[in-house]
């Protein structure tokens, strides 16, 4: 049997953990060759493809990245992007895939599977957003990253007296935010399901600067101030034609340093969140979730995506697992609300 392997969209600390997995467990356990297909959805479209051994995932289990690369393309939305798939795949004798990725390349293993192709998802992103899984593996180093950040900022704002609004991802989820500010003790926290009173945030502001201290305000890059100001966010285009990277968080700095008159700075961490060694929860994570991706294809199991409960690894519905975005609930907010301020 040949199986192929594909990393989609926006890379995160354990891809390699998989592949490495998938590699070990499919030639070891089932003697299967495995394909690594480059770059999403692109390889198997143009058949960029090549083959994995046990030698090609030596030493990738801490390295961060994926030895494929990635790319957003969705056959989709390609002229004749699933024929050239199911094309690709015939003429390379491959009989499954193993897709690794978001709600996007998790959307189209769903479609695939529905169009005839068996595939099965694994589930990744930084921003720990997808349903159907209690976490996904990048999301633990995401909040280490974030989390490190918020100390080091705090010691250089105390010293200069500033208010420091620290820019994390997370464009329809507060998770990163929520998790980072709890664990580095942010005196504000701001998320993208619940939009935020300006003046609010200032009244919090103004009560740590009473207390000597400086305030840490930690904003996911896809919170909205309410009543609609204008805000360009991460990924929007600025007045040049250039993709922002941050935007809220220096839209915040300014109207504190204005309102208060204190003074304040913005850092936006960007994708020094998704970048470099996963920790220790996430090569596990991400190593399970390998090794019972190989079982799924071997069971003939396909449109399904392996996903955490509790402790336990089991086996969802692609369908059930793209239906809606995993967001922060309120409850948990207000967890964090009693440390506001
Ligand atoms: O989905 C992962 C993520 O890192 C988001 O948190 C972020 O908004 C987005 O990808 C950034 O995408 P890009 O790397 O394409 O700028």
């Amino acid at each position: 049997m040949r199986v192929g392997v594909l990393t989609g969209g926006g890379d995160c600390p354990g891809l390699n953990a998989v592949i490495r997995a998938v590699v070990r467990k499919g030639i070891e356990a089932h003697g299967w060759e495995i394909v690594g297909f480059r770059s999403g959805w692109q390889g198997p479209m143009t058949g960029d493809s090549r083959p994995l051994g046990l030698g090609d995932v030596e030493e990738i289990l801490t390295r961060g990245g994926t030895i494929l690369g990635s790319s957003r393309t969705n056959p989709y939305k390609t002229e004749g992007g699933v024929e050239k798939i199911r094309g690709v795949l015939a003429e390379q004798g491959v009989d499954a895939l193993i897709a690794i990725g978001g709600e996007d390349t998790l959307g189209v293993a769903k479609k695939l599977t529905d169009d005839g192709i068996g595939v099965v998802g694994v589930p990744k992103t930084i921003d720990n957003d997808l349903g159907a899984t209690d976490y996904t593996f990048g999301f633990d180093t995401a909040v280490h990253i974030a989390t490190e950040a918020i100390d080091r900022l705090r010691t250089t704002a105390e010293s200069h007296h500033r208010a420091l609004v620290v820019e994390v991802m997370g464009r329809h989820a507060g998770w990163i935010a929520l998790h980072s500010g709890l664990a580095g003790g942010a005196n504000v926290i701001l998320v993208p399901e619940r939009p935020f009173s300006v003046e609010k945030v200032v009244e919090w502001v103004e009560r740590r600067f009473e207390r000597q201290f400086a305030p840490i305000i930690v904003v996911a890059e896809g919170a909205i101030p309410e009543g609609g100001a204008e805000v360009l966010h991460s990924g929007e285009k600025d007045a040049f034609g250039h993709v922002r990277l941050g935007g809220v968080g220096t839209w915040l700095a300014e109207e504190i340093a204005e309102r208060t008159g204190k003074e304040s700075r913005a850092v936006v961490l960007g994708h020094t969140q998704r970048g470099g060694i996963p920790t220790a929860y996430d090569r596990v994570l991400a190593t399970r979730f390998g090794l019972h991706a190989v079982d799924a294809v071997a069971d003939g199991d396909f449109g399904v995506m392996v996903a955490l409960r509790g402790t336990d690894i089991v086996r969802v519905k692609l369908a059930e697992a793209t239906a809606e975005l995993k967001t922060v609930p309120a409850a948990r907010y207000e967890e964090a609300e009693v440390f506001f301020g």
